[in-house]
């Protein structure tokens, strides 16, 4: 495990989205594919707006998510809607290897399990992911995984559909902790002084129930980044 602390959110973006292009421009170069993960939130979409400067071969990229808000296709509160705006309208990925999770009003209809058994089917042929990025929740959640929730306690479903959640809106998709823990690098990146709690308990052995961030690891690395303030009570 390794934590990476910054001044600032903006500095925080900026190392991250070069240490991301690097990441995935050295699985390119070995195996001439790479994969991430997309996460929703701000601290997730300021690290994509700074990483559409980047050098990478864009087409040899396959890009995931790790959670979507529920709602239909182009909804402003998409995490889908919100990475293209902030990366994927602006760089050469090709369209066929981008795969978001199923809008509530396309061809599964309003039915999230329908949208998490789509994705763990797609899911099913990607033995890994290179590198998965993750936020972090003020009590804890990551992706769509709240404490105490079903999606914390699943073991068998690589997807779940996510109902009542806390952070709005309530209905979501989301991979479980087994999927995430597929990935080679799991980082987990937030700024704030609201995150400074669930930060600490997470990196003092927290389990997973409690603050399901604990619970995400990456088989080679797991990357904590913070800024200053959502390191503040390490
Ligand atoms: C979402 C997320 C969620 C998010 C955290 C942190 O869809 O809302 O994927 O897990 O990453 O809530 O969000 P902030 O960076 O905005 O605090």
């Amino acid at each position: 495990m390794t934590v990476l602390t910054y001044d600032t959110p903006d500095e925080l973006a900026s190392a991250t989205a070069d240490r991301l292009a690097a990441a995935l421009a050295s699985a390119q170069a070995a195996k001439g594919t790479a994969s991430v993960v997309l996460t929703g939130g701000r601290t997730g979409n300021a690290v994509l707006a700074a990483l559409r400067s980047a050098t990478l071969d864009w087409s040899s990229l396959d890009v995931y998510w790790g959670d979507e808000r529920f709602l239909p296709a182009g909804d402003p509160e998409r995490n889908e809607t919100q990475a293209r705006a902030a990366l994927l309208d602006h760089v050469p990925v090709s369209p066929a290897r981008v795969h978001p999770m199923a809008p509530s009003d396309g061809e599964l209809g309003d039915d999230p399990d329908a949208a998490a058994e789509a994705y763990a089917v797609l899911l099913a042929d990607v033995a890994t992911f290179d590198v998965c990025l993750l936020g972090v929740g003020e009590e804890g959640h990551t992706a769509s995984i709240f404490p105490h929730s079903p999606a914390v306690e699943e073991s068998a479903r690589a997807v779940v559909a996510v109902r009542d959640c806390p952070k709005p809106p309530p209905t979501r998709v989301s991979l479980t902790l087994p999927t995430i823990r597929r990935a080679t690098e799991v980082w987990l990146m937030t700024t704030g002084a609201a995150k400074a709690e669930p930060v600490a308990a997470a990196l003092a052995g927290a389990g997973e129930v409690d603050i399901p961030a604990a619970g995400a690891r990456g088989k080679r690395d797991t990357l904590w980044i913070l800024d200053k303030s959502a390191a503040s009570h390490l």
